[in-house]
C-alpha cells in the first residue's frame, strides 16, 4: 500500500540532513525510553490492496440488504448518482478541512449555506446551523440551549425541569438522559397531554410526527408553554415538513432532527447530519457551526463561518457545547439533494410516500387489521386481529427479505420511504394477507390519495431561492457541484499542514466500500444476522484498536473526538459513582489543552481546574502535584494530550499519571496526537485509563470539510463495565446510557479505519508513526532559523508536529500569523493551525503521507514568505501595501486594468516559478470577518436579490 510519502532513498537523505544515520536513531532521540513499547504490536501482517479488497468484499457479502420499513429515524433513500460520484466519492469534497480559512473554502461554505437555507425553509425557522452529529445529540443540544436561555426569573428560581413526550425515539430519550443528569437537569417523561408546566419547567421536547407515526397538533401546548416562559423544542421529520405545517408556523422555538432522508445512506446508523434550527434570538447560544454571508476586501460577496466566539475554542470551560468536528460532508450532500430536487421534487417524494402509506392502510385494513394512526405521514401501525400471530408476520416478511417494526405491545409498524415501489407494496400486502389466511389482489398503479387532514397540511411556499430552482438536469447539477469544488483547496491540491488535525492520505481502496450497498444500505435496528459482515469487521476493529492503545475494550459509539471526550469522562464519572465517590468532580486540565477538553468536562458535570505549563511548553509537574493534592478529595480526572499539543513528548508523563492515581483520580488521554504513538508507545503504557481516538485523524477517515468524525473510546479493564449501551440494540456494553443515536456510532465509515490497519499491518503502522516524526523534524529543521520552533523535546527534536514562531516577525514587520496564512494561499497551500495552542504562532503537522518533494515545496513557500517579510521589515516593501497584507490575490485583482501596488502582478500571484504550472486561484480576496458578524445573514438571498 502506498501510504507513506517519502521513498527509501529520500528517507536516508532526510536523516542525513537531520544528522542521524537511521530512523531508529531519530526515534530514540525523540520518544522517551521510559514509555517505548518493548514488543511489536500483535497485529497481522499488512495486506496488499488486492488482498484487502478481497477481504472486505467477503465481509460485505455477509451483510444482507433487506427492504426495511422499521423507520425510527432511519429510512432508505436514493442518493442521486451525480451526488454519490461527485461528492461522496470525490476527494476534493471528502479530503478538505473545516472551512476556517474562508478564502479557500467558498465552495463548501456555499454547499453548507444551501443546507442551512433548506433547513430554515422546511422547518419555518429563522436560523439554522450547518449540522450536528445526530438527531439524539441534537435533542441534547436543544435541551441545553433551552436551559441556558432561561429567563432571568426562571434561572434565579432554579427552574431545571424539561418535559419530554414519551413518544420520542428511544435513542433520543436515552441520550437526553445521559446528557441531562450531570448538568442537574431533571428530565420528566410523560404523555405530552399530562405535562405539568409550572415555574420549575424551562423547556419541553416533543416529536412531529411522533414515534408511533402519529401527527399531533401541538399548537395549544406551545401556547401554554410560552405563557409560562417555557421553550418548545420539536424533533421533526425534515421530509414530512414539505407537506405538513412546519413547527415554525406554530411558534416552536427550536426544531431539530436527522437530514438522512435527503439522500444519505442509512449506513447501519451513520454518519448523517442532524439539522438544528431556531428562532433568531438563539443566535449567540446556538451550538455548532453557522455559515454566514459577508464580503471580501473589495466588497464582493464572500461566505465564512460566523460568530466563532460562540465556539469552545474561545469559550473553553464557559462553552455551552463541545461540538467541534460535526457532519459537514453529509450536510453538503443533503444540501445538494435539496438543490437537485428542489421544492417540487421534495414535495413529490413526500407526497408519494404518504400516498403509498395510505394505500397500504386501505389494503391491509381490508384484511382485518386495525390501523391505529389517525393522522400520519409515512408510518402506519397495525393492531393484529385475534387470529393473526405476530410471529407469522415476522417470518413471512423475512422470507421476502423485508423488515417490519415490532412494537412491544404486539403492534406492527411500517414506515414507507422514497425507494418503496409497486413490487414492494404487493409484497407487503402479501405478508399481511398470508398471515391472515386471506386472498389479496395486486396493486398495479401508484396511489394518489392523501389522508392527511387539511388543518395539518402545509400551505406556505418554501425553497424559492434561485439555487433550489436552477439545477434539474444531471449535466447542470454536475457542473454546479464542479463549480463549487473548483473554489476550494483540499488534499488533491497540496499538503494541508494543519497541526493537531493529521491531514493524511485517505486511500482510495479504504474509501471504496463506502459506496457499496452491503455497507451503506443497512438500517441500524435490523436483526444482527443481517449484518454479520459488519459485526465481524467491528469485532476485529475493536480488538485491533485495543491492541494499539494497550487497553481492554473499545466503544465505537462516539461520533467525533469531542463526543469521545464526553463519553470517556462520563465513563470515569460512573466509575467514581459506582465506588460511592459521587463527589469526585474536579477535572485538572493543562492550559495547553484543546478547547473541547474543558468544554466536554463541563458537559460531563465536572469542575475544571486549569494547570499551567512551564517555559519549555511542558506541563508543570510541581504545579500539577499541588493541584492534585489540593483537590485530592474531589479529584475526578486529569485530561492530557500526548504528545502534548505543543508537539513534544514529555518524559514526565508517567510521573504525571502516577500523581493523579495516587490522589484517587483517573487519567483521560486525548488521542488527537495518536499519530505520534501507534507502534511506538501507547496510552496504557504512559499510564492513562481512558483515551479517545480520532479515527478521522490518525486512522485515515477523511475530514470531509468538517466531518464525519469518529471518536471511539478505549478503556482499561476496570472501566469496561461502564461503556455506553444502547436502548434498542445490544451493542455489547452495559454501562452508561447512550451517547449517540447509533448503537455503533458512524458504522459505515469504520471500514476505512479497518482497511488502514489491515493494509499497513503492525510494521506499517509503526513505520507511519516514524515517518510522521521524520517529516515533522525535517520541516522543523528547515524552518527553524527563519521562523524558530517554539518547543522541542530534551534532544532538540519535535514529535509529529511543531509550533513555528512568527511573533518576532510581526514585531519587526507588522506581518501577522494571519497574513502569513493568507499569503500561503497565493502559493497554493492551506494554512497551518493558527494561534493554537499558543497565540500568534503557526502549528505545522505534515503527516507521513507527504512526500519529500511536497515537504520541499512547502518549505520553499514558507521561506519565500519569510523573504517577503524581510523586505517589509527592512522598508524595501511598503508596510501596508505589500503582497502579504493584500493576500490572497484573486484573478479579478491581477487582471484588472488598474494595478496600483508597489509590487508586481507577477509577485502577487506567481511568487515561485512552479506556480505557473499548477496555480490555485482563490475566488475571493480577504474576507471581512467583523462585517459578517455585525450583519448576520445565514441563508441564501431571496430570489428578488438576483433580479
Ligand atoms: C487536541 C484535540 N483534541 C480534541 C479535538 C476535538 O476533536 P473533534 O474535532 O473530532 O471533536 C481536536 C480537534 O481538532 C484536537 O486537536
Amino acid at each position: 500500500m502506498r501510504h507513506i510519502g517519502p521513498r527509501d532513498h529520500e528517507i536516508q537523505e532526510m536523516l542525513n540532513i537531520l544528522g542521524v544515520s537511521t530512523l531508529d536513531e531519530l526515534i530514540n532521540q525523540t520518544v522517551p525510553e521510559n514509555i517505548r513499547l518493548k514488543q511489536p504490536l500483535k497485529l497481522e501482517d499488512g495486506l496488499t490492496e488486492r488482498q484487502y479488497f478481497r477481504k472486505i468484499l467477503a465481509l460485505a457479502s455477509k451483510n444482507k440488504v433487506y427492504n426495511t420499513y422499521i423507520g425510527m429515524g432511519y429510512y432508505d433513500t436514493i442518493t442521486p448518482a451525480v451526488i454519490l460520484r461527485n461528492v461522496l466519492e470525490n476527494p476534493v469534497w471528502y479530503t478538505s478541512y473545516t472551512p476556517y480559512q474562508a478564502e479557500i473554502s467558498q465552495g463548501r461554505l456555499e454547499a453548507l449555506l444551501n443546507f442551512q437555507t433548506m433547513v430554515c425553509e422546511l422547518t419555518g425557522m429563522e436560523l439554522a446551523n450547518a449540522g450536528l452529529l445526530d438527531e439524539a445529540t441534537a435533542a441534547a443540544e436543544a435541551m441545553i440551549m433551552m436551559h441556558n436561555s432561561r429567563s432571568r426569573a426562571k434561572a434565579k428560581a432554579g427552574a431545571n425541569i424539561v418535559w419530554v413526550d414519551e413518544k420520542v425515539w428511544p435513542q433520543t430519550l436515552d441520550v437526553l438522559m445521559t446528557r441531562a443528569n450531570p448538568l442537574g437537569i431533571e428530565l420528566k417523561v410523560a404523555d405530552w397531554k399530562n405535562f405539568k408546566l409550572d415555574e420549575n419547567t424551562f423547556g419541553i421536547i416533543v416529536q412531529y410526527p411522533n414515534s408511533d407515526g402519529q401527527i399531533v397538533d401541538y399548537s395549544s401546548l406551545v401556547k401554554t408553554a410560552h405563557e409560562n416562559e417555557i421553550f418548545v423544542s420539536v424533533a421533526a421529520d425534515l421530509l414530512s415538513l414539505s407537506i405538513l405545517t412546519p413547527p415554525g408556523e406554530w411558534d416552536a422555538d427550536i426544531v431539530f432532527g436527522n437530514s438522512q432522508r435527503f439522500g444519505i445512506p442509512m449506513g447501519y446508523g451513520g454518519p448523517h447530519a442532524a439539522f438544528f434550527a431556531s428562532k433568531d434570538v438563539f443566535k449567540r447560544t446556538m451550538p455548532g457551526r453557522i455559515i454566514g454571508i459577508s464580503k471580501d476586501a473589495f466588497g464582493k460577496r464572500a461566505l465564512r463561518m460566523a460568530l466563532q466566539t460562540r465556539e469552545q475554542h474561545i469559550k473553553r470551560e464557559k462553552a455551552t457545547s463541545n461540538i467541534c468536528t460535526s457532519q459537514a460532508l453529509l450536510a453538503n450532500m443533503a444540501g445538494f439533494y435539496s438543490v437537485y430536487h428542489g421544492p417540487e421534487g421534495i414535495t413529490q417524494i413526500a407526497t408519494r410516500i404518504h400516498c403509498i402509506a395510505a394505500l397500504l392502510e386501505k389494503e391491509i385494513s381490508a384484511l382485518g387489521y386495525t390501523q391505529l394512526n389517525t393522522v400520519y405521514f409515512d408510518t402506519i401501525r397495525f393492531a393484529l386481529p385475534r387470529y393473526v400471530k405476530r410471529e407469522d408476520i415476522e417470518w413471512l416478511s423475512l422470507e421476502l427479505e423485508m423488515n417490519f417494526r415490532y412494537f412491544e405491545n404486539g403492534e406492527v409498524g411500517l414506515s414507507i420511504d422514497e425507494t418503496t415501489n409497486l413490487d414492494d407494496i404487493n409484497w407487503i400486502v402479501e405478508v399481511f394477507a398470508k398471515a391472515a389466511n386471506k386472498p389479496h389482489g395486486t396493486v398495479t398503479e401508484y396511489p394518489n390519495v392523501c389522508t392527511i387532514l387539511p388543518e395539518f397540511l402545509r400551505t406556505s411556499d418554501f425553497m424559492q431561492q434561485e439555487v433550489f430552482n436552477k439545477y434539474r438536469s444531471e449535466t447542470e447539477m454536475l457542473r454546479y457541484i464542479k463549480k463549487l469544488e473548483h473554489k476550494d483547496i483540499s488534499l488533491t491540491h497540496s499538503m494541508i499542514p494543519l497541526g493537531s488535525c493529521t491531514m493524511k492520505l485517505n486511500a482510495a481502496t479504504e474509501m471504496l466500500p463506502l459506496s457499496w450497498i452491503e455497507f451503506n444500505g443497512i438500517h441500524p435496528f435490523v436483526p444482527k444476522n443481517q449484518a454479520r459482515g459488519y459485526h465481524e469487521m467491528m469485532e476485529e476493529l475493536r480488538r485491533d484498536l485495543a491492541e494499539i492503545t494497550g487497553f481492554a475494550d473499545v466503544s465505537l459509539q462516539p461520533n467525533s473526538g469531542a463526543a469521545g471526550e464526553y463519553a470517556g469522562l462520563m465513563v470515569i464519572r460512573q466509575y467514581h459513582i459506582s465506588r460511592g465517590d459521587d463527589h469526585r468532580d474536579v477535572a485538572l486540565i493543562p492550559s495547553s489543552a484543546h478547547g473541547t477538553n474543558p468544554a466536554s468536562a463541563v458537559m460531563a458535570g465536572m469542575k475544571v481546574v486549569v494547570t499551567p505549563c512551564d517555559e519549555r511548553g511542558n506541563i508543570d509537574v510541581e504545579a500539577l502535584r499541588q493541584k492534585a493534592e489540593e483537590f485530592k478529595d474531589t479529584l475526578s480526572c486529569f485530561m492530557v494530550t500526548y504528545p502534548s499539543t505543543h508537539g513534544v513528548y514529555e518524559s514526565s508523563i508517567t510521573e504525571l499519571c502516577e500523581i493523579i492515581h495516587s490522589h484517587g483520580g483517573q487519567v483521560y488521554m486525548d488521542g488527537a496526537n495518536m499519530n505520534a504513538q501507534v507502534g511506538l508507545t501507547n496510552p496504557s503504557r504512559i499510564g492513562a485509563d481512558v483515551c479517545h481516538l480520532n479515527l478521522h485523524k490518525t486512522f485515515a477517515i477523511p475530514h470531509g470539510g468538517g466531518g464525519p468524525g469518529v471518536g471511539p473510546i478505549c478503556v482499561a479493564a476496570h472501566l469496561v463495565e461502564f461503556l455506553p449501551s444502547h436502548p434498542v440494540m445490544n451493542n455489547g456494553h452495559v454501562g452508561i446510557t447512550a451517547v449517540s443515536a447509533g448503537p455503533w456510532g458512524s458504522a459505515s465509515v469504520l471500514p476505512i479505519t479497518y482497511g488502514y490497519i489491515k493494509m499497513l499491518g503492525a510494521d506499517g503502522l509503526k513505520r507511519a508513526s516514524e515517518i510522521a516524526i521524520l517529516n515533522a523534524n525535517y520541516i522543523a529543521n528547515a524552518l527553524k532559523d527563519n521562523y524558530g520552533v517554539l518547543y522541542t523535546g530534551e534532544n532538540g527534536r519535535v514529535a509529529h508536529e511543531m509550533i513555528l514562531e512568527s511573533r518576532h516577525l510581526k514585531a519587526a514587520s507588522g506581518i501577522s500569523e494571519t497574513d502569513i496564512s493568507k499569503r500561503l494561499m497565493d502559493y497554493g497551500f492551506h494554512a497551518p493551525t493558527l494561534s493554537f495552542p499558543v497565540h500568534g504562532t503557526l502549528m505545522v503537522e505534515p503527516t507521513e503521507s507527504e512526500s519529500k518533494q511536497e515537504l520541499d515545496r512547502f518549505i520553499e513557500a514558507m521561506n519565500g514568505i519569510y523573504d517577503e517579510i524581510q523586505l517589509v521589515a527592512s522598508g524595501q516593501m511598503d508596510k501596508e501595501d505589500n503582497p502579504l497584507k493584500n493576500a490572497p490575490h484573486t484573478s479579478d485583482v491581477v487582471t484588472a486594468d488598474e494595478w496600483n501596488h508597489s509590487y508586481s502582478r507577477q509577485t502577487a500571484v506567481f511568487p515561485l516559478t512552479w506556480l505557473k504550472e499548477n496555480k490555485y486561484w482563490p475566488p475571493v480576496a480577504r474576507v471581512d470577518d467583523a462585517f459578517g458578524d455585525r450583519n448576520l445573514v445565514c441563508t441564501c438571498e431571496p430570489i428578488e436579490s438576483y433580479k
